[in-house]
């Protein structure tokens, strides 16, 4: 080995009060697991002895728990970016404790490397194996891992022995240069190859390698529901339209899908409607049913930042590496979000909303405007430039109680200028070429839900025909989310 060997509590040791540190992986895995971890036992015996010990994470995208659950519980942390998933961070985001920078995700990477965000003290990546001239080979997923080791002062290591010799080829690694002397990205096509595949690292900047054998531990996705399943099948069948009436090319063309439970429901549908042909995707995270969808034969080619999977589903990826090998490649975030080639691409996304407003804004990171779920994730990267961007919500929240279509977002993540298309369970609205008027009515009536309709129509007819190009009416245009504060049920929402 190169580089020193230590502890994980010895690499810890290394980070001060103030740092800035980039952890590397992304959605969850392919992070770093031990130094967190013993950095999170060493601040809490810091500020037993009343001393200060608070860092700033900038990461990839959602983390372990031993970053965002220990750190947390740790109160070590004072800055967090660019998105998590975890109630305890969003606990901490939420009470104030934490300041948080929600920023697409296509960004993040770019950001650090224009030095947007101060220095990066260090870096702490996961590798599944460091080659004999020291080049890390990163092990299940690769975030902004490259900039972070590029532009940081220090790097630590985690070295997996849990995916050491598996992953070795599967990944892809380009950095964009900085302008004005940035290149065209040469990708046409999802699979196409333009860097490679470990990470170069200056050998003087390794502080050292902490050795551990350990799985990502992914939790095993809520199983569908009728509601996830319709609106899945909404989608498939809607594509399918596209398809046979010229929207969409005949080749089909790839798909990126969003996270979460609605998200994995719509992939499954596609994957089983036998009119939709084989695909490829495009996309950001990996997910169970892509592997399904591979194995099947009904996904060609997967290109992401992360292989987000439960440990069945990566056990089943190593077992069959024959079908797997040259079909999923791991990216950059920068890569894998970037405009140029989403929309040179011509990619259908696939998004979740909390909720959507009857104009076609989309809300997917704020309960009720003030309270941080995620973040943006990689959501308005796709959507604002996919060749069709789809969002997809159930019509209600909370059995009942919250409309996911309300006059106006209470936060806007993704415009009415990029979205094209809602679907509920209850039904799909194409929002193409029409007004807002016209999208107006065709939300209401395609994708709320029956207990909500006649209070939508009821806050249109507020303002319609009084000479409004967009018939909002601002005395009213809260009063569902008011309802719902006061009385927790929206159905209680009168309008002035
Ligand atoms: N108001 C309040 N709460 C709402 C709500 C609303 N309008 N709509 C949903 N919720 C709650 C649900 O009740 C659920 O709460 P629970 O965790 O207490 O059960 C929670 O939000 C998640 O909703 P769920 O229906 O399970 O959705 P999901 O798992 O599909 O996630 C998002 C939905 C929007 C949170 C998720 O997709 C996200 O974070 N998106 C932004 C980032 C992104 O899109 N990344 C992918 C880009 S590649």
């Amino acid at each position: 080995m190169k580089y020193p060997i230590l502890t994980a509590e010895e690499a810890a040791s290394l980070i001060k009060n103030d740092y800035t540190i980039g952890i590397g992986g992304f959605s969850s895995v392919g992070t770093p697991k031990a130094i967190p971890s013993a950095l999170a036992k060493h601040a809490q015996a810091l500020h037993e002895k009343g001393e200060e010990f608070r860092v700033g994470l900038i990461t990839g995208g959602a983390t372990g728990k031993q970053i965002d659950t220990e750190l947390s519980l740790a109160h070590a942390v004072k800055f967090r970016t660019p998105f998590q998933s975890n109630k305890d961070m969003r606990a901490a985001i939420n009470s104030g404790e934490v300041q948080y920078f929600d920023v697409h995700l296509s960004m993040i990477g770019q950001d650090v490397n224009y030095g947007f965000l101060g220095k990066i003290d260090v870096a702490i990546v996961e590798a599944s194996d460091i080659t004999e001239d020291g080049k890390i080979i990163l092990s299940t997923s690769v975030g902004i891992s490259p900039t972070l080791v590029k532009v940081a002062d220090k790097v630590l290591i985690e070295l997996n022995a849990s995916h050491t010799g598996k992953l070795t080829g599967m990944h892809d690694i380009y950095i964009p240069e900085i302008p004005p002397y940035r290149k065209p990205i040469n990708i046409v096509n999802p699979g196409d190859r333009i860097g490679t595949t470990y990470v170069d690292v200056d050998p003087k900047k390794v502080l050292g390698v902490v050795m551990t054998d350990c799985r990502d531990n992914m939790a095993p996705f809520t199983p569908l529901n009728e509601e996830t399943q319709t609106i899945g099948n909404l989608v498939a069948d809607f594509l399918v339209k596209e398809l046979k009436n010229g929207g969409i090319p005949k080749e089909f063309l790839p798909l990126q899908s969003g996270v979460g439970n609605v998200a994995n429901a719509v992939l499954g549908a596609l994957g089983d409607n036998p009119e939709v042909p084989a695909f490829s995707m495009f996309t950001e995270v990996i997910q169970n049913s892509v592997m399904d969808l591979i194995m099947k034969g009904r996904c060609n080619y997967v290109t992401g930042s992360s292989l987000s999977l439960t440990e069945d589903a990566l056990n089943m990826m190593y077992d069959n590496m024959n079908v797997f090998g040259n079909r999923v490649l791991l990216r950059p975030q920068e890569i894998t979000n970037h405009p140029e080639l989403i929309r040179r691409m011509g990619i259908i996304a696939l998004n979740t909303a909390l909720e959507a407003d009857i104009f076609g804004n989309i809300n997917s990171t704020h309960v009720s405007g003030t309270k941080m779920m995620n973040g943006i994730g990689g959501s308005a990267d796709f959507a604002r430039n996919a060749y069709l961007s789809i969002f997809t919500t159930p019509s209600t929240a909370k059995g009942g109680l919250i409309s996911s279509i309300v006059p106006m977002v209470t936060h806007t993540d993704s415009s009415e200028h990029s979205v094209r298309v809602i679907v509920t369970e209850q039904g799909v609205a194409d929002l193409r070429g029409k007004s807002p008027s016209q999208r107006a009515r065709l939300i209401i009536e395609n994708c709320a839900h029956p207990d909500y309709k006649q209070l939508l129509w009821d806050y249109l007819k507020l303002s319609e025909g009084k000479g409004l190009h967009t018939p909002h009416s601002l005395q009213n245009a809260f009063k569902m989310h008011i309802a719902l504060a006061e009385t927790g049920d929206m159905r209680n929402c009168k309008f002035a």
